[in-house]
């Protein structure tokens, strides 16, 4: 039996290095600090282009085993979008959006995925054995749940006595946060990209993910992580000074 060692070794890239961009800094935080929940928006529908590159970069996001268990609906039937302005209870965010996406985890996609991943790494011709390794072994052990849960529970238990072992996603409700997790990742970086392109957005949980769901024709197993609306703000359109906590209630160094 091969024996998989899954984060063993360095592996130097056979790659030339790639070249980096020259960094801007302030560009950056810009983006960042103007970022803001937009509550109220002008008319004006944000440009496809622009869209197709939020996307993207939403896309581009890290993600849990690369396994990529996520969806980005863009809700454009005048229909559905009075119904997901309703099942986002009629509130501004939603009712004034000129454009309206649902982020939905998908942890129910991993194994088609996996198989996606395997087809991709023989058609590179060059993926190491290590690659295949762990979408042949590692992923199949960390994300088979059912009956195999409760194996991987006291195995788990049992091993981590002497030695540090993966103890997630145990179950199906540790998969469910495992794909919201990534999923998250990928509405932020959508959120920043369209602050980057002169618009704003509003993430929104305030809704019914039944309702949500079923205008979708998504599966049981799919889960709307969050409903983001995004146009241009008006003046109005941002309720109040950002406020955070004291940053050490935040940061801590152990
Ligand atoms: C997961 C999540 C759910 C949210 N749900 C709503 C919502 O339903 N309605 C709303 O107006 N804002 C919602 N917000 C926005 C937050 O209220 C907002 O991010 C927070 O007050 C901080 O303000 P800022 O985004 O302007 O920095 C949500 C934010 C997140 C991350």
């Amino acid at each position: 039996m091969v024996k998989v060692k899954m984060f063993e070794g360095v592996q130097r890239d056979p790659q030339p290095a790639q070249q980096l961009p020259p960094m801007d800094r302030e560009a950056f935080y810009k983006v960042v600090d103007s970022r803001r929940s937009v509550r109220i928006y002008a008319e004006d529908a944000v440009p496809a282009e622009v869209i197709a590159r939020c996307i993207e970069a939403a896309q581009k996001a890290p993600n849990s085993s690369n396994l990529q268990c996520w969806e980005v609906h863009q809700v454009v039937t005048p229909v559905l979008k009075q119904r997901l302005v309703q099942a986002c209870l009629g509130q501004p965010a939603a009712s004034t959006a000129p454009e309206l996406f649902v982020f939905v985890a998908r942890p129910d996609l991993w194994r088609r995925n996996n198989g996606w991943t395997l087809k991709a790494l023989e058609q590179r011709g060059d993926a190491p054995e290590r690659a295949f390794q762990y979408f042949r072994k590692i992923t199949k052990i960390a994300y088979t749940q059912g009956a195999f849960a409760w194996v991987k529970r006291i195995w788990f238990f049992i091993r981590g006595i002497g030695k540090a072992t993966p103890r997630e996603p145990v179950g199906w409700s540790d998969m469910r946060v495992w794909a919201h997790k990534s999923t998250a990742l990928a509405a932020s970086h959508f959120m920043l990209a369209m602050r980057a392109e002169g618009f704003d957005t509003c993430p929104m949980e305030g809704m019914d993910s039944r309702r949500v769901k079923r205008l979708l024709g998504l599966p049981r197993r799919a889960e709307v992580n969050m409903v983001i609306s995004a146009g241009r703000r008006t003046e109005k359109g941002v309720y109040g000074p950002r406020f955070r906590f004291p940053i050490d209630t935040f940061f801590k160094k152990a």
